[in-house]
């Protein structure tokens, strides 16, 4: 295939200072430096709604929304104001050993939306501790959970039992639940030992589960409700055996409630996630969601697990929780994890962690006022009509032969490719087919970001629906147009 090396349409001199300034001294997360500085790289200088413009004045769709983070689009007057107010107070103050109000107000906020068993009850969730990122409310949770178990009395359950697959951020701790051979390779010796279970993947089901071939078979794997049935009691199954032998040992499992999202938008059967957390009851080990993708209304509901009725013992939040605006994490904790961490001084039972920033005032104040418009806009009447946009108008590329499935959860979609549909043989990774097709869809004013072979779609949760459907014209044209060179080379 041709690939465009320049990905950007011509740049002006301003724009090549700015790139050789960046190439000369930016080292950019996950990104391959050499090559990086081989290309002109997109320097986004400003943004208005759902549209990113370059420091060229060329217009591009959000298609990522800015790393999975945005949530009503760029430069909301709402969020705009709030920020300014609060800058008109007071920019940072701690919260060791202090307070403040927006930090106040939206660890009650968070408490009242959090899940709950019922409808009208409160959440058990009623204590919020700040971060600054996923990786880090993740971090905290590990850390509160085996404190927990120390404090209470079980100074044995220290281990963690994650998915395959998982991600959960890149800190030492956030990485050792989750796995990718290309982020692991040499960290190897840092990270400590997890029990991993199998997560349910309809593309990669052990040989015994696969689906046969089928005249009545859905369009994709992840719709056939017969094998997701199947993967779900199989690794129910094998996450209760697990359990089994090693529950005495374990603080808690770590799970990405009904999508995991960097693993390439893996969907759970319907159960799985319930599953989860009646065994995690059953074997008294704790249950973290890291919602930090799946949070905010991404899945049709404000947080994934109240789709399956679970109310995790603690609960990561993170991009989408300031709108995208500023870094902000919480950690949400039961009462009754809380309360293990009180005593007298000379006890040491104190959560003898925090970070510089935690709490941030301004972070605060975007977040509370996200969280107003989330409620004043109906947001998540207008996701869950997104989501049906998204289903019938992908329904189009059922013919495809290269794609070997489409899955979607709400907003968060991932459409992956394959060279041979039949077979369902994957691209030679090093090929980077997807990261190409991607680069194909910027000149017509569209920026998304694959994961391995898998195209992935987060549009702006308030994204119109006009700006939704060019979205989707561009990424179905440039699939098909791809997909038909692939048959006539
Ligand atoms: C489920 C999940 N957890 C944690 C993280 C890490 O978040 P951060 O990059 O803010 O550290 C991510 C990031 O994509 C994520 O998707």
């Amino acid at each position: 295939m041709n690939r465009p090396k320049h990905t950007t349409p011509a740049q002006t001199a301003a724009t090549s200072d700015l790139a050789a300034l960046d190439h000369a001294h930016i080292w950019h997360p996950f990104t391959p430096m050499r090559q990086w500085r081989e290309t002109s790289p997109l320097i986004i200088e400003r943004a208005q709604g759902e549209f990113l413009f370059d420091t060229d004045g060329n217009r591009y769709i959000d298609g990522v929304s800015s790393l999975w983070c945005n949530v009503h689009g760029h430069r909301v007057p709402q969020i705009d104001q709030a920020v300014r107010d609060q800058l008109d107070r007071v920019a940072h103050t701690t919260l060791l050993g202090m307070a403040s109000p927006p930090s106040i107000e939206l660890a009650a906020r968070l408490a009242a939306l959090a899940p709950k068993h019922q409808p009208d009850a409160p959440s058990p969730l009623t204590k919020v501790f700040y971060s600054d990122a996923g990786s880090t409310a993740v971090e905290a949770a590990f850390k509160m959970a085996v404190a927990y178990w120390h404090h209470s009395g079980t100074p044995t359950k220290t281990g963690f039992i994650g998915f395959s697959g998982a991600y959960h951020g890149d800190t030492t701790g956030s990485m050792s639940v989750g796995y990718s051979e290309w982020f692991h390779r040499p960290f190897a010796s840092m990270v400590f030992p997890t029990t991993f279970a199998p997560a349910p993947d309809s593309c990669r089901a052990p040989a015994p589960l696969e689906a046969p071939a089928r005249s009545d078979a859905p369009d994709w794997p992840s719709q056939d409700i017969a094998l997701n049935n199947a993967l779900r009691n199989h690794c129910l199954a094998e996450l209760s055996g697990i359990l089994e032998r090693h529950a005495d040992k374990t603080a808690a499992i770590v799970i990405e409630p009904l999508m995991q999202g960097a693993a390439g938008m893996i969907c759970q059967p319907p159960g799985f996630l319930r599953g989860v957390a009646d065994l995690a009851k059953q074997h008294d080990v704790l249950l973290i969601a890291d919602e930090v993708a799946t949070g905010f209304g991404r899945t049709g509901t404000l947080f994934a697990c109240e789709q399956e009725h679970v109310v995790p013992d603690l609960m990561c939040l993170a991009k989408g929780l300031t709108g995208g605006y500023l870094p902000l994490a919480a950690t949400l904790a039961t009462d009754r994890i809380e309360q293990a961490f009180h005593g007298e001084y000379a006890d040491a039972r104190t959560f003898f962690h925090g970070h510089t920033y935690t709490g941030n005032p301004l972070a605060c104040a975007a977040a509370l006022a996200s969280l107003d418009l989330i409620e004043s806009t109906n947001l998540l009447a207008h996701i869950n009509a997104s989501a049906a946009i998204i289903t019938e108008r992908l329904g189009d590329l059922a013919d495809c032969p290269h794609l070997r499935d489409i899955r979607q959860r709400g907003i968060m979609v991932g459409i992956e490719l394959c060279e041979d549909r039949r077979t369902g043989r994957a691209f030679d990774p090093a090929t980077r087919t997807a990261a190409h097709l991607c680069e194909t869809m910027r000149p017509k004013g569209l920026i998304i970001r694959p994961l391995g072979d898998v195209i992935v779609l987060m549009p702006i949760p308030a994204m119109p629906h006009g700006t939704l459907h060019r979205m989707l014209d561009i990424v179905i044209e440039s699939i098909r147009v791809w997909s038909a060179t692939l048959r006539n080379i």
